[in-house]
């Protein structure tokens, strides 16, 4: 498929998903969220990938939210609509894809920016990012899971403040938060990506996407994670991949993992 609005490369079983509008920030508007949907179900079915880096376009911004052009003039039920079918077809399915997803924030992550992050497996970032949910500052919540998301991550108090101040804060306090796991330059941003999905990449495609499952399980109304762990933890014993991996160890050998 041809994307308009995303560049997509991959190498060595890492595919970089770059969200490429720079001339508005890499706003998400719909077409970029059905194409990003449509890239990350590609990625998933697709063997070569083992991991996934999400990341922008330009120096100045990852995603500076979603796109306010498209909604500034939407109805109530539109709008209900706009976030239903986002967290839908991208958030949502984001966070529940069985290849891992890294987002390197390379600059503004705002509004349905900083929800994209939030919603990928884990972030790192770069000393110039800028992150904030201003949606309040527009009349508006957040609506691609911002309200869950980020009291998960930072918890309530933080996030309750963060939300009402409409207020952007910087790497290193996204780091103090937890909201990032790992702050550095511009330059070595996708090096360090690129370093953390080799060590991911050495693993278990198989179990990772059960342990994806698994946490995910935690944040999932009327489920119990525990059950889920137990379920998850023992169909790993029926895996190619656990046969390999326990193989592997007792011959004091690396474990080549056939991915099943
Ligand atoms: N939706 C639509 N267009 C956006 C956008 C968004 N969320 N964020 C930036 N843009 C566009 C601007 O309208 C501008 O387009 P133009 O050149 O055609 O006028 C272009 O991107 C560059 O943005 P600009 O505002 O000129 O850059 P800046 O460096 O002065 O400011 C920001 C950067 C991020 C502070 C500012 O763009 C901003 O506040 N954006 C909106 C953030 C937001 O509220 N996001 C949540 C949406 S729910």
């Amino acid at each position: 498929m041809n994307y308009e609005n995303l560049l997509i490369s991959t190498k060595d079983g890492i595919t970089t998903i770059t969200i490429n509008r720079p001339s508005k920030l890499n706003a998400l508007n719909s077409q970029t969220i059905k194409e990003l949907h449509s890239a990350l179900k590609v990625c998933e079915l697709d063997k070569e990938t083992k991991v996934i880096i999400l990341t922008g376009s330009g120096e100045k911004a990852f995603v500076a939210g979603a796109d306010i052009s498209e909604f500034a003039s939407y109805s109530v039920k539109e709008g209900k609509k706009l976030a239903a079918l986002g967290q839908q077809l991208l958030f949502d399915f984001l966070a529940n894809l069985s290849t891992p997803v890294i987002a390197a924030v390379n600059g503004f992550a705002l509004g349905g920016g900083l929800e994209l992050a939030m919603a990928a497996h884990f972030r790192i970032a770069s000393e110039n990012a800028k992150m904030g949910l201003p949606e309040v500052s527009l009349g508006v919540i957040p609506g691609y899971g911002g309200t869950q998301r980020l009291p998960q991550l930072v918890g309530k108090g933080r996030a309750l403040e963060f939300i009402m101040t409409a207020g952007m804060i910087d790497a290193k306090q996204a780091l103090d938060y937890g909201l990032v796991n790992h702050v550095t330059s511009q330059e070595e941003l996708l090096p360090l990506a690129q370093s953390i999905a080799q060590k991911i990449m050495k693993n278990s495609t198989v179990a990772i996407a059960a342990a994806i499952r698994a946490v995910n399980a935690n944040y999932t109304d009327g489920i119990n994670g525990f059950a889920v762990e137990i379920e998850e933890f023992g169909d790993c014993f029926g895996t190619a991949d656990f046969q390999e991996g326990t193989t592997a160890f007792l011959e004091k050998r690396k474990a080549n993992f056939p991915g099943k």
